[in-house]
């Protein structure tokens, strides 16, 4: 057994395929997680996935007194995942308190009980969103941070600037920042993926559930703008890459081959792909029809941004492996699913 790994969120979207791809490898994983926006059976779904059930503790990082007694007894940790935050952009702007609170409270009380207790490591889960509407793209790591149109992605900002601060305060913590472009997708076995609550808000979640039925149309918001189609460009990635991504990070700092005590890199394929596209791959992937309208803009939207991901590339030795249409493919796998699970209870 290889070293013990916290993944916060770890029963959430992202952190459950990051903790299958890192019981894949060998490491022993504990997942912590309040289940606000999750549900615990996930971690007996990556048992099913992996072939051993992952410890989950179940708790808020938001208390300071448990966050630490708990890294107190599991001194032994290498490394921190840090999945957990709210994450709702819309939400964010009408509860500014909560988001700001919860994001940032968790992130300093685990940082706080690194120092503490030891804990040398951590790979924090940053979004594209810091870069607002870049001027030059592809968007590389040392383009200029914008100011946040949400809380949510303030507390992206300020969540690595905190991180930042406290390593260069103190000698033997270290952390890599990964800025995600736009993950989509499931695990192949279809047995975890995104369960947004409520209606999605972003765009792959509410594509398979217009398929599936549950909501009449796909709005998509504005094809005016100054793009080939006139609709948004993102770069999706798949979530399987984005999961292995966080492995590599890993790795390289338990094996000391960082250049510095804080590192960011951007994850993302490198493509741009516009939501009209991102439609007729879903159409194409799964053979059903998508209904959809063209709406107006959604207030807040960045026109267009992908990612410059040379230097995960390089560093990292890490590049995205699926295409569109595979994400797409396993975004409505689950979607099928999780339905049925729902529909079965
Ligand atoms: C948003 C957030 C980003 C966050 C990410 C989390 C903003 C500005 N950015 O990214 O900070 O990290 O979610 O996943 O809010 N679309 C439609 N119809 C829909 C839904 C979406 O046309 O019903 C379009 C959007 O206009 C956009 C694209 O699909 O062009 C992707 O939208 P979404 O999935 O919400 O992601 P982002 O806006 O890129």
């Amino acid at each position: 057994m290889k070293e013990k790994i916290v993944v916060t969120g770890g029963t959430g979207y992202i952190g459950s395929h990051t903790a299958v791809e890192l019981m894949n490898e060998g490491y022993e994983v504990i997942l912590i997680d309040n289940l606000y926006n999750s549900e615990a059976v996930v971690a007996d779904r990556i048992g099913q996935i992996t072939g051993k059930t992952p410890q989950l503790e179940v708790f808020d990082l938001c208390r300071k007194k448990k966050v630490s007694s708990f890294f107190r007894e599991n001194n032994d940790v290498a490394a921190i995942i840090h999945f957990a935050a709210y994450k709702a952009v819309g939400e964010s702007v009408n509860k500014p308190l909560a988001y700001y609170r919860n994001n940032l409270v968790s992130l300093i009380n685990l940082l706080g009980a690194m120092k503490k207790h030891g804990i040398p490591a951590m790979v924090f889960s940053s979004s594209c969103t810091v870069y607002g509407q870049p001027e030059k793209l592809p968007v590389t790591e040392d383009a200029p941070i914008q100011p946040a149109v949400s809380p949510y992605g303030n507390t992206k900002q300020i969540g690595e600037e905190i991180i930042r601060d406290t390593i260069a305060a103190h000698q033997g913590l270290k952390g890599i920042s990964l800025r995600y472009f736009n993950p989509i997708g499931a695990h192949p076995s279809a047995l975890i993926g995104e369960l947004p609550r409520g209606v999605p808000e972003n765009l792959v979640p509410f594509i398979t559930q217009t398929a599936y039925g549950l909501r009449d149309e796909l709005k998509v918001f504005g094809n005016d703008y100054n793009t080939p189609d006139g609709s948004c460009i993102r770069d999706y990635l798949h979530v399987v890459d984005l999961a292995k991504a966080h492995v590599t990070a890993v790795k390289r700092l338990l094996e000391g081959k960082n250049k510095n005590d804080y590192e960011i890199f951007n994850l993302g394929t490198g493509k741009g792909v516009s939501v009209l596209e991102a439609i007729s791959s879903f159409e194409r992937a799964t053979g059903r029809k998508l209904q959809y309208t063209i709406a107006g803009r959604r207030a807040g939207d960045i026109e267009k941004i992908w990612a410059d991901p040379s230097l995960a590339n390089r560093e990292l030795g890490w590049k995205t492996a699926s295409s569109l249409d595979e994400a797409m493919k396993t975004a409505w796998e689950w979607e099928q699913y999780i339905r049925k699970k729902t529909e079965e209870q």
